[in-house]
């Protein structure tokens, strides 16, 4: 990663560099989130697939944070492997997961069993080898199924959930000493931020310390949060109507008036007040 938190397609050349230089080995795959855990931060998957290419080793594009709530095109972005996450993007029942791939891999990926039993020559052909253990069943893949329908259309909504997230990022950092952590303007609906500069002061004097931001808010119906681990944390407004966005901000933004700090309502984006 830079210094912005992203990893870029030149910092990938020299990790592959360094790899063959330490281990006199090509790396065999490659995979990166698009956007990642932490800071849900995008980083260049289509420059890093392009260098994966020119050194000829195959790029896996993880979607967990991306498929099933934005539009993802494999094809543009020339990736060998699409992953996404049905318990995380996906609106899915937990564990289940999608797998996408090109007609270059399907056959490998995809192969199924040869074994013929020697007795009774009993062929097994639907099991797929490399999906270890059992694949997705039952309730499961039902629940997946169900889902599909609404995740295949609310991916066309992105770029609004976007700006919510924008919209509340903006909200928090109004308040004195507020800071975001992810890259900034969002273009992921899932931020960390940092509130040592603001709640976290109040914490410090006040008699529930770290739980009184969580008491605060879920005293407003704002519930979710790990309470009391406030301090460096992550938010998401993917789903929440405008409505609820604007409340979670003048939430926010009443606890911090109620205890002293300054709110900067000028700063206010999308004219919404
Ligand atoms: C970036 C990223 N990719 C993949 C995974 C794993 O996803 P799954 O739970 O679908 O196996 C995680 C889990 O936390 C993750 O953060």
């Amino acid at each position: 990663m830079n210094e912005h938190n992203i990893v870029t397609a030149d910092a990938t050349a020299e990790k592959i560099e360094a790899i063959k230089q330490e281990t006199g080995k090509m790396s065999v795959l490659i995979m990166i989130d698009h956007s990642d855990y932490q800071y849900a931060n995008e980083h260049d998957v289509k420059g890093i697939a392009k260098v994966a290419h020119q050194y000829d080793i195959p790029f896996l594009y993880n979607g967990a944070y991306t498929v099933g709530v934005m539009p993802v095109d494999g094809k543009e972005i020339s990736a060998d492997f699409v992953v996404g996450s049905g318990h995380k993007s996906m609106a899915s029942p937990a564990p289940s997961g999608v797998l996408a791939t090109t007609d270059e891999w399907a056959p490998k990926i995809f192969r199924t069993t040869q074994m013929v039993g020697d007795v009774t020559k009993r062929k097994f052909g639907i099991k797929e080898v490399e999906m270890l253990g059992c694949t997705l069943m039952g309730s499961t893949l039902i629940g997946m199924m169900a889902s599909f329908p609404t995740v295949k259309n609310r991916v066309h909504n992105w770029e609004e959930e976007v700006k919510k997230s924008n919209y509340l990022i903006d909200g928090l950092l109004a308040i004195e000493g507020g800071k975001i952590l992810s890259e900034y303007p969002r273009k992921h609906t899932l931020s960390k931020v940092d509130t040592s500069r603001n709640f976290d002061i109040i914490a410090q004097g006040h008699k529930r310390k770290g739980f009184f931001l969580s008491d605060e808010l879920s005293s407003k119906g704002i519930v979710g949060e790990f309470a009391g681990a406030t301090r460096v944390w992550k938010l998401n407004t993917y789903g929440l109507s405008w409505e609820k966005v604007r409340y979670v901000v003048d939430t926010f933004q009443g606890i911090a008036e109620k205890y002293k700090l300054q709110v900067n309502r000028e700063n206010d984006s999308n004219g919404s007040k």
